[in-house]
């Protein structure tokens, strides 16, 4: 088995409205990791646009979501951060993994199934085919550990199955190549934590997302103070007070949300939350929340106008990044195209 040196690399789609969920669901673990790992955080617009998007729109947010990279804590000097549509490795990659995956493995993607709905037919072919370019988004850099929210778990098996079979499918011309007996490695994801799967502050049974109708679903990171709080204090609960053990959050899916969100703000496991909590009505534990909520993240929309203000700073950062990124994108470009046989 080849030994691959440890890389991190995720992303996530500019499609507005980041929120908590995005937050400690993944962007937390993305500054986390930054100390021990050399990583790439990547702007996916290739992703973006698999339904419609308004160019001005995605423009405005592909640069909202840099600045929300930078203003959450990723350094863009010591790491990669970069939009997917400047290194052209990602679309080619795609290209390669449509044909090494099979129809069968992406007719079990539950997100596809989702996103859907129940006009398939008119899906685009892209959102079909989306996990393959999340695959190569990973693959092209050999990334071998990637943090992300719970439903993504899914997309990143499906990455592990496309490193498997390439490596497999062209064994011989991988090892004839020089490249030993794994041309990739089989990446893992890091979905941990108390707040891997945010849910909606208005419905405890769906999850936080950036295209829920009711703004009062979620909290963006572009909130201001009042409204942090304001959110907090409207969130639904139930009538109980706190349970004392985490057992006691069963079949109470919104107690089970706000103790998770809490948790995860304060870097504290819901059971010590609990010992703190534990019989308390849900008007002092959201008092207590907000207050922590607007701490942690009033700051970060503050420093997030800032830096919106200066878009040839953010653009500056995203042209720099890419030129990063390609460097190690286009060695393994080369290699996988001797790999397979094209001519260079
Ligand atoms: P997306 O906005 O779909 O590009 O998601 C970007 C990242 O945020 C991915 O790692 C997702 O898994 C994560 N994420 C999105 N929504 C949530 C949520 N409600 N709870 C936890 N993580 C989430
Ligand atoms: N599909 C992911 C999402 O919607 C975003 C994404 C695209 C991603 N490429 C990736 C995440 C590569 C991790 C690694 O959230």
């Amino acid at each position: 088995m080849a030994n691959f040196p440890e890389r991190v690399f995720s992303g996530v789609q500019p499609t507005g409205n980041l929120h908590l969920g995005n937050y400690l669901g993944a962007i937390v673990k993305f500054v986390e990791l930054q100390r021990s790992h050399e990583c790439l955080y990547c702007v996916v617009d290739l992703h973006a646009i698999t339904v419609p998007q308004k160019p001005a729109e995605l423009k405005a947010s592909i640069r909202e979501l840099t600045a929300a990279y930078i203003a959450c804590g990723v350094d863009p000097a010591a790491h990669v951060i970069f939009n997917q549509s400047q290194v052209s490795g990602h679309a080619e990659l795609a290209w390669v993994f449509n044909c090494v995956a099979r129809i069968g493995w992406l007719n079990r993607m539950t997100q596809f199934k989702e996103k859907a709905g129940k006009d398939r037919e008119n899906a685009s072919v892209g959102l079909y085919a989306y996990p393959c370019l999340m695959a190569a988004d990973i693959l092209l850099y050999k990334a071998t550990h990637v943090p992300v929210g719970e439903d993504q778990k899914q997309h990143i098996e499906l990455a592990r199955d496309v490193a498997q079979k390439f490596n497999l499918d062209f064994s011989e011309s991988i090892a004839a190549n020089g490249f030993g007996d794994q041309f990739f490695p089989l990446p893992e994801p890091l979905i941990q934590g108390p707040a891997t799967r945010v849910m909606s502050l208005r419905d405890g049974s769906k999850k936080m997302s950036k295209s829920d109708p009711s703004d009062y679903s979620r909290i963006n990171l572009s909130d201001e103070p009042d409204a942090i709080a304001q959110k907090v204090r409207k969130a639904k609960t139930d009538p109980e007070p706190l349970p004392s053990e985490v057992e006691g959050l069963a079949g109470r899916p919104e107690a089970d949300n706000l103790v998770g969100i809490f948790a995860a703000l304060s870097g504290r496991a819901k059971a010590q939350v609990l010992q703190e909590f534990g019989g308390a009505q849900f008007s002092a534990f959201k008092t207590a929340l907000a207050d922590l909520a607007v701490d942690r993240l009033a700051p970060i929309g503050v420093e997030m106008r800032r830096l919106s203000a200066d878009p040839a700073y953010i653009d500056g950062v995203l042209v720099d990044g890419a030129a990063r990124a390609r460097k190690i994108a286009d060695e393994t470009m080369k290699a996988v195209k001797d790999v397979l046989g094209f001519v260079r």
